[in-house]
């Protein structure tokens, strides 16, 4: 008797096996730690990476993988790269319309484009035709998950999580809090905003793929009252992780400076409020101050690297070497739309851009293990997601390493997997992915 186990979209056969043929990489651990970046990253010229029932099964050489799964359907990308799929760590999925919009730093930038497009997202069916927008967009450029701020329109939860679904898609969300510093148009208040995440964590959180994350916009724009309600939403479920922005840009910190006159340091408006803690997820931290970097690895809470963002809007250059040389949970994100590209490749290669400003040059092991590892590990979902590995969801990336004419006659002449790959993590865009798997099964994009 066959059984079927119901999915969100579709009805799988547990039994379908598929062999996918490549190059190989993935990593056995972190490649900022103490043991080298070589002895954690494993690459296989000819490699393969066997899928069942929307898990890796294994990842092995062609041989041993064929041998494996003899009756597997094969599906031979040639001398393509196969890797886990991107994490997007940290984006806004309502600003996808007005990315790249010119001329303005942080707090400008929000009040002229950001706000009035956020307005717009207590429309269901706008909210809908850009969360299915970006849920392309993205898995076009190879990004198969998602964590995303929503507006303070509950219905902008509700349409990102089911655009997410309907691909079976990873994603974290949750409805964007503020009660002051924002049009009226964009204001909930202390009460409304816990009560509205309430609900919608209890409805979204776990719900297939979906889960939900307590989302305060930045100190700036929540008052102590609102913090708080935050706080105790968070402290009755710890199992959620909460994201907001971190030090981002010197005008923004001398502003929650003024708001918060007896804190300490930006990080001390989170945590008298109960919102420091293992699940944070602190985006851009820019301008740490010693405490607050003792602070935020004491508790082990994620910091998230968002390059593309920091230069368009002129924040400032992030610690990587620093940061995640500590052992802390680092994530790479595009931060669409203060980011200026869909792309995790263009993201590693900002992030690459921005270690050269610090003087250090990543390797592409650490923007690779950034950008599928590090993500996972920054929204704790390590070992589940961002891994090219033996119980692993089966969410992947294809690249192809000579998409360009401009990037093929570089990559033709290199004398290693990093000399062939580098160049596509320079220049590559959307035309590197040749394929996208998401829950074990390729997606069309
Ligand atoms: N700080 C508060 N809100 C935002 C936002 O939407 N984008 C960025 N880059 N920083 C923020
Ligand atoms: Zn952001």
């Amino acid at each position: 008797m066959r059984i079927y186990r119901q999915s969100r979209t579709q009805y799988r056969d547990p039994m379908t096996q598929d062999i996918l043929l490549g190059q190989t990489l993935r990593f056995s651990g972190n490649p900022f730690g103490d043991a080298g970046w070589e002895n954690v990253t494993h690459y296989e010229r000819e490699g393969a990476v066997l899928i069942e029932d929307g898990m890796i099964r294994m990842v092995g050489s062609r041989e041993a993988v064929l041998k494996a799964a003899p009756n597997a359907t094969r599906h031979d990308y040639g001398a393509h790269l196969i890797s886990a799929g991107f994490i997007d760590a940290h984006m806004h999925y309502p600003q996808t319309a007005m990315i790249a919009s010119w001329g303005k730093q942080l707090i400008d930038w929000l009040n002229t484009y950001t706000f009035p497009e956020e307005s717009r997202f207590g429309d269901i069916d706008y909210a809908r035709e850009i969360a299915e927008r970006t849920v392309r967009l993205a898995t076009q450029h190879g990004t198969t998950s998602l964590t995303s701020f929503c507006t303070i329109h509950p219905e902008s939860v509700d349409a990102f999580f089911s655009a997410a679904a309907q691909i079976d898609m990873e994603v974290i969300a949750g409805k964007t809090c503020m009660d002051r510093n924002a049009p009226d148009t964009l204001r909930d208040t202390a009460q409304s905003a816990y009560d509205d995440s309430k609900r919608l964590l209890e409805k979204w959180h776990r719900n297939g793929r979906a889960h939900y994350a307590i989302t305060p916009r930045f100190s700036p724009t929540s008052t102590p009252e609102q913090l708080e309600a935050m706080g105790a939403l968070w402290a009755e479920h710890p199992d959620c992780l909460m994201q907001t922005h971190l030090s981002e840009q010197i005008p923004e910190i001398a502003w929650v400076r003024e708001l918060f006159p007896e804190a300490p340091d930006y990080l001390d408006t989170y945590e008298q409020f109960g919102l420091l803690g293992p699940k944070g997820l602190y985006g851009h931290a820019i301008y740490l101050e010693d405490r607050e970097i003792a602070r935020l690895q004491e508790v082990d809470a994620s910091l998230v690297h968002c390059p593309t963002s920091n230069t368009f809007i002129g924040s400032g250059l992030f610690d990587m070497q620093g940061l995640a040389g500590r052992g802390m949970r680092v994530g790479i994100a595009t931060d669409t739309g203060g980011g200026s590209s869909f792309s995790m490749l263009r993201t590693m290669a900002a992030a690459y851009e921005i270690g050269q400003l610090r003087g250090v040059a990543l390797h592409p092991s650490q923007l690779m293990w950034l950008a599928t590892e590090g993500s996972a590990r920054a929204v704790h979902r390590e070992g589940r997601i961002g891994h090219l590995g033996a119980g692993a969801t089966a969410d992947l990336v294809v690249l192809d390493l000579g998409s360009t004419e401009a990037i093929a006659q570089r990559t033709d002449r290199a004398e290693s997997i990093w000399d062939a790959l580098f160049p596509t993590i320079m220049m590559g865009d959307d035309r590197a992915v040749s394929a996208v798997w998401i829950n074990g099964r390729e997606i069309n994009r």
